[in-house]
């Protein structure tokens, strides 16, 4: 067996931590109270307070949450009550009728035709992002880099430019957004009532406002102007409606899709993008095959659409640090009646957590479950597998619906950069892995960026 990069993990308390421990855990990181048990069993059960909670990171399990008993597991309130100050009822936070109606209005915004004709935003973004580089002379913090080029991608295609937004205030706003309401608040698991207010949520709220604020600027300027030249994302959303009852959205149902696009779509992927590049920056013999196909297929332009069928080992590197590193680690669900997974009874009130971190690094499934390895994404290996082995865009009737436009700016992004610069450690710790929200390094990225000389 090759000698492959194990990158550092984060050791699970050996024994369920008590409420305080928990909770102060988990205000840190969330990734450290997930139970060492959690890796080697599909289904693990326990209490924190009057709370009764399951995580389960089976794939059988999942199967049965995701999509087999799919009405059954609604969204949590901990889940929701995070993300309704940004989003209030966008299709990500709603259920029934009003889910219902939203996804089959959004799902065609998002096919495969449209987001080829996005692809034009993503080559340049993924230009200037180059272009940006090649000035670097110090190592460069990856992940500021890499948000950057996501938010330049979310900026062209969800708004056509940044003429009635200022990147930088709106950044600024979600960052605090993030660290104030975005953050886990283990408090809400334990049962408190909802409406006893939580310091984070009074921080939070002026973020809030801004970022509203400077997407409704955006689309009544929008409105006002008419279609922009070449379709964005903004103009599908526009003219997007159900195809069964024609109900088309309203300002505020636009208004709040548009806000949760602007933050999903960015923040995750930059994830996927900063992480892939610290293991390569740790894996030369990886980073040498990427560069030699971004190379052969591009040479110095930056990817296209087109390119994409003849970058195949570039998108199982990407595969495999979601392995890794799930941007979207952790997912929570109600129970509203009776069931069971595994040997287990399942009841109304019990909170479910969909642990897509573990599932990524189960000993019962994966045979180097830390091990940096792109060859568990290679197509005979991708095809052996059960789909519900890895799921970082979740599944269902729920699952990811950017997630053809994340991969497609991902592995625009990373070609391009791929085929110019070699990344390597610049010394210093390797950043952990940390969870909120989403699964972030801390504390950063900090890679030196070196360009290849005549293409070599
Ligand atoms: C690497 C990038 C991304 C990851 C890892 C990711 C992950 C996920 C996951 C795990 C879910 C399921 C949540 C659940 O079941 O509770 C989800 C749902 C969703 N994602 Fe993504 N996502 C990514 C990028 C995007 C982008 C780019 C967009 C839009 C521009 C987007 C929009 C959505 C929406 C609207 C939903 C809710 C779908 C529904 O409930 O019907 N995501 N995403």
């Amino acid at each position: 067996m090759t000698d492959r990069f194990v990158p550092p993990t984060i050791a699970p308390p050996g024994k369920p931590l008590g409420i305080l421990a928990s909770v102060r855990a988990a205000r840190r990181n969330v990734l450290g109270i997930l139970p060492a048990i959690s890796f080697t069993q599909p289904i693990v059960t326990g209490t924190t307070g009057p709370a009764r909670w399951h995580m389960v990171q089976g794939p059988e399990g999942l199967r049965r949450i995701f999509l087999d008993n799919v009405a059954n597991y609604p969204k949590s309130e901990v889940m929701l009550r995070m993300l309704r100050p940004a989003v209030g009822t966008s299709l990500f936070t709603s259920e029934g009728d009003a889910w219902r109606w939203q996804r089959r209005a959004i799902a065609p915004v998002f096919a495969a035709r449209n987001i080829d004709s996005l692809a034009p935003f993503m080559t340049r973004t993924a230009e200037r992002t180059a272009e940006r580089l090649s000035a670097a002379r110090e190592p460069v913090e990856m992940v500021r880099e890499m948000l950057t080029a996501t938010f330049d991608v979310i900026c062209e295609v969800a708004l056509s430019g940044r003429a009635h937004f200022d990147a930088d205030i709106y950044s600024a706003a979600l960052t605090r957004y993030f660290l104030t309401i975005g953050r886990a608040s283990l408090l809400d698991f334990l049962d408190l009532p909802p409406w006893m207010p939580r310091p984070a949520d009074i921080l939070g709220r002026g973020a809030v406002k801004t970022m509203h604020r400077m997407v409704a600027s955006a689309i009544e300027a929008r409105r006002a102007s008419g279609p922009c030249d070449g379709d964005d994302l903004l103009d599908y959303m526009l003219t997007a409606r159900d195809p069964q009852t024609g109900r088309r959205m309203t300002p505020a149902e636009l208004l709040r899709n548009m806000q949760f696009f602007i933050v999903a779509g960015h923040e995750t992927t930059a994830l996927a993008l900063s992480w892939s590049l610290l293991m390569l920056a740790h894996d030369s013999a990886a980073q040498d095959h990427a560069h030699a196909e971004a190379r052969a297929a591009l040479g110095e332009r930056p990817a296209e659409a087109g390119d994409l069928d003849n970058l195949p080992y570039i998108l199982s590197v990407l595969e495999e640090t979601m392995r890794l590193y799930p941007p979207v680690g952790l997912l929570a669900r109600n129970v509203l009646a009776e069931d069971r997974l595994y040997d287990r009874p399942v009841r109304p009130k019990d909170t479910v957590f969909l642990n897509i971190y573990a599932l990524h690094r189960s000993r019962l499934l994966w045979q180097r479950p830390d091990a940096f390895d792109p060859g568990n994404f290679a197509p005979g290996a991708v095809a052996a597998r059960d789909r519900y082995e890895y799921l970082p865009f979740g599944a269902g009737p729920r699952v990811c619906v950017g997630s053809n436009f994340a991969m497609m700016q991902a592995r625009i992004i990373l070609s391009t950069l791929l085929a110019r610069y070699r990344f390597t450690p610049a010394g210093g710790a390797l950043p952990v892995p940390v969870m909120h929200m989403t699964v972030r390094p801390d504390p950063g990225i900090t890679l030196r960026v070196t360009r290849y000389i005549d293409g070599m």
